[in-house]
C-alpha cells in the first residue's frame, strides 16, 4: 500500500511507529523501498553525503530535482518528502509556493519539507493551499547554521523550549503534515509528540518521536569517521566496500579478474580471418 501523508497521520493515532530515511539516488531508493520503509527524505544533506560541501547552504533547487526525480523513479511504495533548499521559500511566501511546485512536478515528490516555525506559517499555509503537502523541521535546522552558531542541541532552556512548542503548534495550525524534530532534549520531543496531533519524526529526539530518521549514509557508516551521537550504525557498509574496492583493485593487478565466466565467446572461424 502507498505510504501517504493520510497512512502515517493513521499510524500516530494507532501508536505505529513511522519509519524514515534519506536517499539521494535511483538505486538506494529501490533498495530502501524494497526494505519496508514508510517515507524516504530526499534531503538537502546531499550537499555533503553526495556533493562533498562542508554544509547544505549551496545545494540548489536544480540538486534537489535532480536527486528527487532519481528516488521517485525508485520507489513503489515508500512516501517520498524533498527537502527545499536553502533561499528556495525564506525570501516569498511567492517563491516558496514556486519552488514546491516545482519539486513535485520536475522532482516527483510528495510533500516538501522547509526548515522553520511561526515565521514560515504562512508559508506552510500557502503551500499545503496549493495541495503540496509540507513537512516542517524544527530544533536543530541546518540551514541556520550561522544563526546558531554551530551545530547545538536546541530547545534546552525554558525559553528556547517554550519556543520550540510554540513553533511546534503553529506550523500544525498552519496546515504542515508531520514535523521533523532535530537535536531536541527526549523529554520535550515527547511533549511536542502529546501536544500535537500531526506525526513528529525525530533525528536526535529520542524515542518517543512518532518515527524516527537518520541519513542512510550514517547508520551504515558509510561517510568516514564522522559519527554523531544520536546516530546507530546498524552495518559497517563503509569497510565492507573499501575491502570490495582493494579486492577488485587486486584482481585486475593480478590477471584474477576478470575470468573465463566474465568473459564473450566468438567463433574460431571469425577471429582467425582477422589475423
Ligand atoms: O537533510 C536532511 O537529511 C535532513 C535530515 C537530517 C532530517 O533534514
Amino acid at each position: 500500500m502507498k505510504n501517504t501523508v493520510i497512512t502515517i497521520q493513521r499510524a500516530k493515532e494507532r501508536g505505529e511507529k513511522i519509519t524514515m530515511l534519506t536517499a539521494y539516488d535511483y538505486s538506494m531508493a529501490k533498495l530502501i523501498d524494497e526494505a519496508g520503509i514508510n517515507m524516504i527524505l530526499v534531503g538537502d544533506s546531499l550537499g555533503m553525503v553526495m556533493l562533498g560541501y562542508e554544509d547544505t547552504l549551496s545545494v540548489t533547487m536544480e540538486d534537489m530535482i535532480h536527486h528527487t526525480r532519481a528516488v521517485a523513479r525508485g520507489v513503489k511504495d515508500t512516501m517520498v518528502v524533498a527537502d527545499m533548499p536553502f533561499m528556495s521559500y525564506q525570501t516569498s511566501v511567492y517563491d516558496a509556493v514556486l519552488n514546491a511546485g516545482r519539486l513535485m512536478k520536475e522532482g516527483r515528490a510528495n510533500a516538501v519539507k522547509l526548515e522553520g516555525g511561526k515565521e514560515f506559517a504562512e508559508h506552510i499555509r500557502a503551500i499545503t493551499a496549493a495541495s503540496i503537502p509540507v513537512v516542517a523541521h524544527l530544533g536543530l535546522t541546518p540551514q541556520s547554521l550561522n544563526a546558531f552558531g554551530g551545530f547545538k542541541v536546541q530547545g534546552k532552556t525554558e525559553e528556547a523550549a517554550r519556543k520550540l512548542l510554540e513553533d511546534a503548534r503553529a506550523i500544525e495550525a498552519a496546515g504542515a503534515a508531520a514535523v521533523v524534530l532535530e537535536c531536541v532534549p527526549a523529554r520535550l520531543a515527547k511533549l511536542v509528540t502529546e501536544q500535537l496531533h500531526i506525526p513528529t519524526i525525530g533525528i536526535g529526539a529520542g524515542a518517543e518521536c512518532d518515527g524516527q530518521v537518520l541519513v542512510y549514509q550514517d547508520m551504515l557508516a558509510m561517510f568516514g569517521n564522522f559519527k554523531p551521537k544520536f546516530v546507530k550504525q546498524f552495518a559497517d557498509i563503509g569497510n565492507l566496500m573499501k575491502e570490495a574496492f582493494r579486492k577488485y583493485i587486486e584482481e585486475v593487478e593480478s590477471g584474477a579478474f576478470p575470468a573465463e565466466e566474465h568473459t564473450f565467446k566468438i567463433d574460431d572461424e571469425v577471429i582467425e580471418k582477422l589475423y
